[in-house]
Formats: structure tokens, sequence, C-alpha cells
């Protein structure tokens, strides 16, 4: 599914964030920087060493929730991944949306600071951070057109979601927003 927002569009995948071919992916990382399970387990596996040596050498201090910080791709198709850290959820009174919102516009910042033209994001905190699909796919995809219509770039902006629960629940969303 594919929604143009001005010169930019929004596109809704099914599939494995590690195989796009766009200039950069995003991670679904802790503030640690300490790698891990789902989205960030497969795409140091992927990416190979030098992601991981690279973030400890540049990010030493982690990354706060809320934000993002740039590496090169290793051995992936991307150019960059940005490593985005999103709330844990617990039960959504203790700022979530502000943060989850926070991570997307971040990274889209940095895609425009590194000339990104595509950028792939999976549904961060949707995973082991537990944030309802639901509430993340309405947080998420209203960020992100927010920031299109605001910036008008990156040119294209794809959600790479796993499951069809995640699709369904980004698919509801993004019909929405076209009404
Ligand atoms: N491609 C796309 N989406 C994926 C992939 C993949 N290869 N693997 C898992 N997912 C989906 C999950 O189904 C979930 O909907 O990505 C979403 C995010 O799940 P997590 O990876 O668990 O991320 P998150 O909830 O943000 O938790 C982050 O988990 O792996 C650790 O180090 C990470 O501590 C951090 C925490």
């Amino acid at each position: 599914m594919r929604v143009k927002f001005g010169e930019c569009l929004i596109e809704l995948v099914r599939g494995d964030i590690t195989a796009q071919q766009v200039d950069a992916i995003v991670n679904a990382a802790n503030s640690q920087l300490a790698g891990g399970g789902g989205v960030d387990g497969a795409i140091h596996r992927a990416a190979g060493p030098s992601v991981m040596e690279e973030t400890d050498r540049r990010y030493p201090d982690g990354c706060p929730t809320g934000s993002a910080v740039a590496s090169g791709a290793g051995e992936l198709p991307a150019k960059f991944i940005f490593h985005a850290v999103g709330p844990v959820w617990r039960g959504g009174t203790g700022g979530e949306p502000d943060q989850l919102k926070g991570a997307y516009r971040r990274c889209l910042d940095l895609a425009v600071e590194h000339h990104c033209e595509s950028v792939a994001f999976p549904a961060i905190s949707t995973g082991v951070y537990g944030y309802p699909m639901d509430l993340a796919a309405e947080h998420s995809l209203t960020s992100v057109r927010d920031y299109l219509q605001d910036h008008e770039q990156p040119s294209l902006v794809r959600f790479v979601l796993f499951g069809e629960g995640a699709f369904g629940a980004y698919s509801r969303v993004l019909e929405g927003m076209t009404e």
C-alpha cells in the first residue's frame, strides 16, 4: 500500500527489514546500543561486526529513549543504519507517544542530514517493548506524515512490517489518512 503526501510517499510492505534496498534502514535498538533480539538481532547478524564496533566507538554513552544515532550499514545493501530507541510501553501515561514520535522524527532528520532519499522503518517498540500495535501504527504514521508535510523529504518512507497483525494495523491507519 502506498500513499502520497505532497511529493513524498509512505509505503507499507510485509517483509524483513534487512533485505530492503533503501538508503537507510532503521533499527529498533535499546538505549545502551547493546544489541538484542528481534529487529536488532537480525540487523546486526546481517550487517556483520563492523556496525557494533562503530556504535561502541562513536556512541559510548548510548542513545536516549525517543532519539536515534547513525552508523554505516556493514554488509547490508543500505548506506546507513539509524539506531532508534523507542519507549518501553508502561500504560501510555509516561510520555510514550511523544517518545515514539520523537524517535521517528529524529530518524527522518538523520535521513535529511545524510542525504537519504529512502528510509525503511520497522514497527519500533511493538515487539519486546510492548507498545500496542494499533496505537504504534497511529503514532508512528502521524509522526512521519507530519514530518513529510513540513519538510517535503525524504522522498520515500517505507514501513516494513513483519506479521499480518502489524500490516493490518498500519494499513487501517494509513487508509484513514487518505479520507
Ligand atoms: N524485520 C522487520 N520487522 C521485524 C523483524 C525483521 N527482521 N524482526 C522483528 N520484527 C518486528 C516485530 O515483530 C515487532 O513488530 O519488529 C517489531 C519491533 O520488535 P522488536 O525488534 O522486539 O523491537 P522493540 O519492541 O522496539 O524492542 C526493542 O528489543 O531486540 C531488543 O535490543 C532491542 O532491547 C531492544 C528491544
